[in-house]
């Protein structure tokens, strides 16, 4: 079996992070297939740790979700600091080694978007290239999502934006701008790229969103190892990055 990680990041914080990780821990499970989550750091309390813990039904420990947790509701870089306390990327990449050993898929979470500091050395963006993982990254869909995922694309190396897949998390109420909004970054970047997770009355019945065909869709295929093809925005970026290579 082929080993994948998949790291999930966003355009900022309270964007589904957790919400999506917790969708793929069941669709997987429910597979029959060996998969793990984890959030490394975690600040303002443990709660995201404690909701992938649930999805997991008990086959890692709370801490083995979580080694770093602290108490600030700040940027986790901050909440350390104010427990004089440090993390270091190292030390994050050995727990989640370790735990690849043991299961097929791991899915990581980062904390708030993707260039927020996590620890003392290191962002979302540092770690998912360390770890090779596939980006998935969340938006909001509401009018000023193309630009932010535009942005977030393009803080990625060439060859990882290419492999990244975008989630466009919807609020209560569509609008003009959501519905066009999934329809350009399609048309930018690939219809198999982009996706959206509707709007969930109750999202903590986790198996009960996941048979909502929109639900299943959007999920299923961020896990798919399909290859999706260049369009021509990443073209235009690999191209620039093979003539400036830096
Ligand atoms: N599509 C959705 N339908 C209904 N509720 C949603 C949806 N997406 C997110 N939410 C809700 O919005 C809140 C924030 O989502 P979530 O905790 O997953 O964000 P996050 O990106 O993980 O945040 P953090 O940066 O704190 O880790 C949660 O209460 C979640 O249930
Ligand atoms: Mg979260």
């Amino acid at each position: 079996v082929k080993r994948s990680c998949i790291f999930i990041t966003g355009t900022d914080t309270g964007v589904g992070k957790t919400l999506l990780t917790c969708l793929l821990v069941r669709h997987l499970l429910i597979r029959g297939e060996s998969v793990a989550a984890m959030k490394p750091v975690c600040s303002g309390g443990r709660g995201d740790a404690e909701r992938l813990h649930l999805a997991l039904s008990n086959t890692l420990t709370l801490d083995q979700i979580n080694p770093w947790h602290f108490r600030a509701s700040l940027t986790p870089l901050l909440a350390a600091r104010r427990e004089r306390r440090k993390v270091r990327q190292a030390r994050v990449l050995a727990q989640i080694h370790r735990i690849q050993k043991q299961f097929s898929t791991v899915l990581v979470e980062g904390a708030g978007g993707l260039l927020s500091p996590m620890g003392e050395d290191f962002d979302s963006r540092d770690l998912m290239l360390a770890l090779d993982a596939t980006p998935v990254v969340l938006c909001p869909n509401r009018l000023g999502a193309i630009n932010q995922v535009l942005l977030v694309l393009a803080a990625l190396p060439a060859s990882v934006a290419s492999r990244a897949r975008i989630v466009l998390t919807s609020s209560r109420i569509a609008d003009a701008a959501s519905r066009s909004n999934l329809l350009l970054l399609r048309e930018m970047l690939g219809r198999w790229r982009v996706h959206a997770l509707p709007w969930l009355k109750s999202p903590q019945a986790l198996d009960r969103c996941l048979k909502s065909g929109g639900v299943q869709q959007t999920i299923s295929s961020l896990v798919s190892r399909k290859k999706i093809p260049l369009r021509p925005f990443l073209k235009r970026q690999t191209e620039e990055s093979h003539e400036n290579p830096s």
